[in-house]
């Protein structure tokens, strides 16, 4: 049986949480693959609505196993107060399952995070602030501390002694910040690894096992492809490997067991933090997709910044992630204008290109070059199949799909869970 991606096609906050929600009846696992808390997955459930950082969306459906694969970089204080918070609201846990290879975000990659930003100044890259940078860039040096480490405290010891030798020096000398005590760290993280250990599993195993078994496994990315390490505008990325081949190293499934790639695409463009971004608008549109779309950060409270759709992302991400569908979200947002600016191509220096820039110093001149499509004034937040769209909007989906060069299979239409139209199956 099939293991599924779903992954976001332009700089995160695509409304993933939505997705896997949708198909959380149709699905045994959930499966984070990669990043830590600096995502945030709004899925709002009748009248409520939740926040979710680290967690997969699937553990809001009672018969899925959420898993946290052995990529993503896990923060337990974060963790705790995150089941806790559910608890409290009756959604149960119990079922979470961790790989034991995760690493661990510590004290002193939080301190890194928040320290590094300010060395950079004008040039920072604008951070979440979660220690997820320097969390990964430990794990690549081959000094991180992973989940395991917290049940041998002797090995926890030694591994943080060696980072802190280290990292100390950095706070210290380099930023004149406070080094930090290993005792209060070990104790702290010891009692975290008691109260981790029922969920920690060997989720490789386990994953492999279920699709044997003829059970579904949705792999859920967090960010998006344009904050992928390797795809994205570096450096102006996250630290993790959001595309869809970040899915298998962040799980432990082979690739040949992947038979679907579900990418998530907003109606237009938004992305946090620094970097390119060719069709953001500083004027009043920007506003009004700001304020229309509801774009604040679910994790920071951060102004998203906005900008129309971008298909020259769009079939990039096609490319880079092989999707086989799209899951377009928010087209409501769009409702009431008179025409729909869409980046078809970019100019660079003059020259028109239909591709994203092979350099990132091209990207960061690339001006785009719009198509003006037919706006629609009807509320569409009530519409629930492809016939009950507006003409128009019927037709800016189909320009879209031919853009990117994959098929939108699903449509959302507002934010609850029921404001969808499912064109063709996901799952
Ligand atoms: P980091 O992941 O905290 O290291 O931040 C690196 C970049 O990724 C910054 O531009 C963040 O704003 C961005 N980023 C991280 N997580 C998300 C997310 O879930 N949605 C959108 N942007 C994100």
């Amino acid at each position: 049986m099939p293991a599924v991606v779903i992954v976001g096609a332009q700089w995160g906050d695509e409304g993933k949480g939505k997705v896997t929600d949708l198909v959380g009846d149709r699905v045994e696992y959930v499966v984070r693959y990669q990043g830590g808390n600096n995502a945030g997955h709004t899925v709002v459930i009748g009248d409520q609505s939740y926040a979710l950082h680290l967690l997969p969306s699937g553990v809001l459906s009672p018969d899925v196993v959420p898993v946290i694969g052995g990529g993503v970089v896990l923060d337990p204080a974060v963790l705790f107060e995150e089941i806790e918070g559910l608890q409290e609201r009756g959604v149960s846990c119990d079922r979470l399952l961790i790989s034991a290879n995760a690493h661990l975000i510590m004290p002193h990659h939080r301190a890194l995070d928040k320290v590094s930003e300010r060395y950079l100044g004008k040039a920072r890259i604008g951070t979440t602030g979660r220690g997820i940078g320097p969390t990964y860039g430990d794990k690549i040096a081959r000094m991180g501390i992973r989940v395991q480490d917290l049940f041998d405290p002797g090995i926890l010891r030694k591994k943080l002694e060696l980072a802190l030798r280290e990292k100390n020096q950095l706070l210290t000398k380099v930023y004149n910040r406070r080094g930090i005590a290993i005792d209060a760290v070990v104790e702290e993280y010891v009692t975290y690894g008691e109260r981790l250990r029922p969920y920690v599993a060997d989720t490789t195993l386990v994953l492999n096992q279920a699709l044997e078994d003829d059970k579904v496994v949705l792999l859920e990315g967090a960010q998006g492809t344009l904050l992928d390490v390797d795809h994205g505008t570096y450096p102006f990325v996250t630290s993790s490997s959001p595309t869809a081949g970040g899915a298998c190293t962040g799980s432990g499934i082979g690739p040949t067991r992947i038979t679907k790639v579900i990418g998530i695409l907003k109606a237009y463009t938004t992305r946090v933090g620094s970097g390119p971004f060719p069709t953001e608008l500083l004027d009043e549109w920007g506003e009004f997709l700001r304020k229309t779309g509801g774009e604040y950060g679910v994790t920071t409270g951060r102004n998203r910044r906005c900008g129309w759709f971008d298909a020259v992302i769009g079939r990039y991400a096609t490319r880079v992630n092989g999707m086989t569908d799209y899951f377009l979200t928010k087209l409501d947002v769009l409702s009431g204008l008179e025409k729909v600016p869409v980046c078809v191509a970019y100019e660079v220096d003059g020259e028109r290109t239909d591709d994203l820039p092979m350099t990132q110093t091209d990207f960061h001149h690339a001006t785009p070059v719009y198509e003006y499509l037919d706006g629609w004034w009807e509320n569409i937040s009530e519409a629930r199949t492809f016939a009950d769209l507006p003409h128009n909007a019927q037709a800016y989906v189909r320009r879209l799909e031919e853009m990117v060069g994959a098929p939108v299979s699903a449509i959302g239409v507002g934010p609850g869970r029921d404001q969808t139209m499912e064109i063709r199956p996901l799952i």
